[in-house]
């Protein structure tokens, strides 16, 4: 089973994302590791805490990693996500599971180490904890098998700015070092692919998980109201599951070979990913790029997934 690293803001979509990876029984989780993203570092990890006692795991460590982006100020995404992070879900529950000591970056670099060319990093959030991670040990992607990060955007409109994705406009100094690391994989699962990755209320009511089902509905209430109110599709994207999704199953997704860097330093373009697609720089790829998804399959392997029940 391979092994990975969830590294997540959690953040709704975050949060259905480990649902996914826990539930599907299909990844060997050694640690989720939290960055400040959506929400602060402290609240991501509360939420992360929180999934993690939903579905009874408190053998896999939770660590805590960069409370604040490399050097820009903290860009939060509560306008999506709520004020705690998940849309007001397991707003009264006290997680009985804490965080475990550890930097996350060095969890990265030593569970990497420990498990040369097997470990798949799985990123959901602002790249900041794998950007430490690098600055630390510049010859980490030396044993690390993969990383898939749910962020950026080639072909399309961003979500933040009208040129960038969240992840990437939170954090754009991270991702540039993550992007030119030199990491054998690397696969982006941008929003080219997630914005067609939609949960409807017919999925969810297909969840033959009462509890699950429940937490899925709550979260994602007033997220879909806010999707459909701009892109007018009663929907909501499941962004940072879809990365997972990859990471199960690769045959989900249709990719590219693309040289990809992004921009810092720009008034109105901070945060675009720019796939270079006709080669005019001249690079080698240095990615991965997600260009089609079988979002009919992947909707199928979500509901199954995370409706499973031990009975089913
Ligand atoms: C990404 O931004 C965050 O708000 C989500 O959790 C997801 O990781 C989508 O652009
Ligand atoms: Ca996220």
């Amino acid at each position: 089973m391979k092994k990975v690293i969830l590294d997540v803001d959690t953040g709704i979509d975050d949060a259905l994302g480990i649902v996914l990876a826990v539930k599907s029984g299909r990844l060997d989780i050694q640690a989720i590791t939290t960055v400040c993203g959506n929400v602060s570092l402290e609240q991501a990890t509360l939420n992360t805490c929180k999934i993690m006692d939903l579905l009874n795991r408190p053998d896999i460590p939770v660590y805590q990693g960069a409370d604040a982006p490399l050097v820009r100020n903290h860009y939060d995404e509560k306008r999506v996500h709520g004020e705690d992070g998940m849309g007001g879900a397991l707003k009264n529950q006290a997680p009985r599971i804490a965080p475990s000591a550890g930097f996350a970056p060095d969890i990265m670099i030593n569970l990497a180490k420990c498990h040369p060319g097997e470990l798949t990093l799985i990123c959901t959030g602002p790249l900041t904890n794998l950007a430490h991670a690098l600055l630390k040990c510049p010859e980490l992607p030396r044993f690390v098998k993969e990383v898939i990060f749910m962020g950026g955007v080639i072909h399309g409109p961003g979500n933040v700015t009208p040129v960038a994705e969240y992840n990437m406009y939170a954090d754009p100094e991270a991702a540039r070092i993550v992007f030119h690391a030199g990491f054998g994989r690397l696969v982006q699962v941008g929003l080219d692919v997630t914005r067609k990755a939609l949960l409807t209320a017919e999925h969810v009511a297909k969840l033959a998980d009462p509890q699950l089902q429940t937490f899925v509905a709550e979260s994602t209430a007033d997220y879909t109201k806010r999707y459909e109110a701009r892109y007018g599709v009663r929907a909501c994207a499941l962004h940072d599951p879809l990365a997972v999704g990859v990471a199960i199953d690769s045959g989900l997704v249709q990719t590219s070979s693309l040289y990809v860097d992004i921009e810092t330093s720009s008034r109105l373009c901070d945060g675009q990913t720019v796939g270079d697609v006709q080669n005019r720089l001249g690079h080698a790829p240095n990615m991965a790029v997600c260009e089609e998804v079988d979002s009919t399959a992947f909707l199928d392997l979500f509901v199954r997934e995370v409706g499973k029940t031990a009975m089913s």
